[in-house]
């Protein structure tokens, strides 16, 4: 396998450049294909088996850009679909669920875990399996979120609107005392000071993006793949698709990086 290949990242859409973004700071050599399904965003609405299919399909576009290891973005993929693509392919593919329930079991004390994430995540229970298996003693509380992403995605990282909504989503779990949370999904980093304020300086927030980039780091080393140097300009060592809209995802991505990306290119994704 080829060291200088880079690494690929999906995303139903533009919340996985969270994910990206920590794998640039955290493996800043290494080369980043991103694709982002904006035509068919959001997937936490859709079920298991539709969920399935797009993930095989991006997988298999992907492979075309010779990635040597994957970085599954999206915690709805990771929680409903990587499993089962796992077995398929024959490069390291990594998600974002277990490094975030990894760390969540490492930072409570008193054993009570709070999940927030898409309907599809919280239905699918995965958070609390991993944590179970970790450490069977360990509450876990869920709460599907889905107000989130739009506010999200229309900018309202610090509005009252979105401190109203995440008063009421998180009231429950913290009447029952947790003291971490797991932001669940892609988006919710980007709301991380809003979410601190709601749950107060007893609850310690678990970003699963940043984890899941200490782990690629890790697994490249384990697995001999990591790029030894760079010498392109952060912009030329990355390359984006989307399915849709090149544009909107151009100015979220040139929102939360601290340099300007080249333009995306569309994709049909559902020739794969
Ligand atoms: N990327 C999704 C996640 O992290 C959120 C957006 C969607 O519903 O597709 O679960």
């Amino acid at each position: 396998m080829d060291k200088n290949a880079p690494i690929g990242i999906f995303d139903s859409g533009v919340g996985g450049m969270t994910v990206a973004r920590e794998v640039m700071r955290q493996i800043p050599d290494e080369r980043i294909v991103y694709f982002g399904d904006t035509a068919r965003v959001p997937y936490g609405s859709k079920s298991s088996s539709t969920i399935l299919r797009y993930t095989r399909q991006i997988i298999k576009f992907l492979m075309t850009k010779n990635v040597k290891a994957i970085v599954v973005a999206c915690n709805t993929v990771s929680a409903l679909a990587l499993e089962e693509v796992k077995q398929e392919i024959d490069i390291p593919i990594i998600g974002v669920v277990k490094p975030g329930a990894f760390v969540a079991c490492n930072s409570t004390r008193n054993g009570k875990i709070g999940v927030i994430g898409t309907e599809a995540t919280i239905r699918s229970d995965v958070y609390s399996k991993f944590i179970h298996e970790i450490n069977p003693e360990l509450q876990t509380v869920g709460k599907a979120c889905p107000l989130f992403v739009p506010l999200v995605e229309e900018g309202l990282w610090d509005d009252p609107i979105t401190e109203e909504i995440a008063r009421r989503y998180l009231s429950s779990m913290l009447e029952e005392g947790i003291d971490t949370l797991i932001m669940g999904c892609t988006h919710y980093p980007l709301i991380r000071k809003l979410l601190k304020r709601t749950v107060g300086e007893g609850v310690n927030l678990v970003n699963p993006a940043y984890e899941t980039a200490v782990q690629m780091r890790r697994v490249l080393e384990w697995e001999d793949l990591m790029r030894e140097e760079h010498s392109e300009k952060a912009e030329d060592q990355y390359e984006f698709y989307v399915s849709d809209f090149p544009e909107r995802f151009q100015n979220f991505a040139d929102s939360i990086l601290t340099f300007q990306i080249h333009a995306p290119s569309q994709v049909n994704i559902e020739e794969y």
